[in-house]
């Protein structure tokens, strides 16, 4: 895997080294070194079953997660050095160092579902932003917080519900295998979250709680518009859209409202940060 420097992004291609690393690498791809996912069954695709509409939707869904995942392996890593320099509990340290390591491993396999969609290689542009860390200085034990809630414990939670329903939505054994495998990690994620959030919530004081949970619901009150576009595909390639794992707007709607109501908002109001309130205020979407 390679990045090549453009002015804002990262341009992001799946190339290995030609060292022996290349192969720990390949082995860990191929699940020999991973939480029982087993080996993805790359061979079986055929992308010949599919119309072109839904290849550019799946294409198109594989190379947004694989810019994802990618900045993901940047912000844990300096998650974790937060961690470490901010004297967390060793166990948080180790799972948050984990975390990087799924991370890449997912970015590797959405690239290489992409090209399978595409037909060819991709190159997926990566916002420099997401990838820049300052690791020497560390974060305030406040960043740390705001930013362990934001994308380990409400982030990884929506991603796990999101992939959860395209494994649900998806025929294909390839993609099910695939959105399998991710969803297993991305489970783990979001409990370091939680669990973290949980650990430090006992510990805030009424100060630190209360401009935390003005953070926090800066960004809650903007989920449902975030999300609230998916993938829709003509009505004669939506089956195969969704075979292929491809959410449309409507669903990929709905499983945001199920997890807000459901997971995170009680979630959020059990440590103290005001949930509830932040998502009634959120800025909503009109029905299509
Ligand atoms: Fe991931
Ligand atoms: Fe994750």
């Amino acid at each position: 895997m390679t990045t090549e420097g453009l002015l804002d992004h990262v341009r992001l291609t799946r190339v290995l080294s030609d060292t022996p690393l290349a192969e720990v690498h390949d082995r860990a791809i191929r699940g020999a070194l991973t939480r029982g996912s087993g080996e993805l069954p790359w061979l079986e695709f055929e992308r010949a079953r599919y119309p072109e509409e839904a290849l550019v939707l799946a294409r198109d869904l594989f190379c947004k997660l694989a810019g994802g995942e990618y900045s993901a392996v940047a912000l844990f890593a300096q998650i974790t050095a937060s961690l470490a320099l901010n004297r967390a509990p060793i166990d948080f340290v180790a799972a948050s160092a984990r975390v990087s390591s799924d991370e890449i491993r997912h970015a590797d396999y959405c690239l290489q579902m992409a090209a399978l969609c595409q037909g060819s290689e991709v190159t997926v542009e990566v916002p420099r932003a997401a990838l820049e860390t300052d690791i020497p200085h560390s974060l305030s034990s406040a960043e740390l917080d705001f930013l362990m809630l934001k994308y380990a414990a409400v982030g990884e939670t929506l991603a796990a519900a999101l992939l959860t329903e395209c494994r649900r939505c998806a025929s294909d054994r390839l993609l099910r295998a695939l959105f399998t495998s991710i969803v297993a990690d991305e489970v783990h994620h979001a409990r370091l979250g939680w669990y973290y959030a949980k650990y430090r919530a006992e510990r805030w004081s009424p100060e630190e709680r209360f401009a935390l949970s003005e953070r926090v619901s800066e960004f809650v009150v903007g989920i449902e518009h975030e999300f609230s576009r998916g993938r829709d595909a003509p009505a004669h390639a939506s089956d195969a859209a969704r075979a292929l794992g491809v959410l449309d707007s409507s669903t990929q709607r709905q499983v945001i409202s199920d997890v807000m109501n459901s997971e995170i908002v009680p979630a959020l109001d059990a440590i103290g940060l005001s949930g509830s309130l932040a998502w009634a205020q959120r800025r909503r979407v009109d029905a299509a």
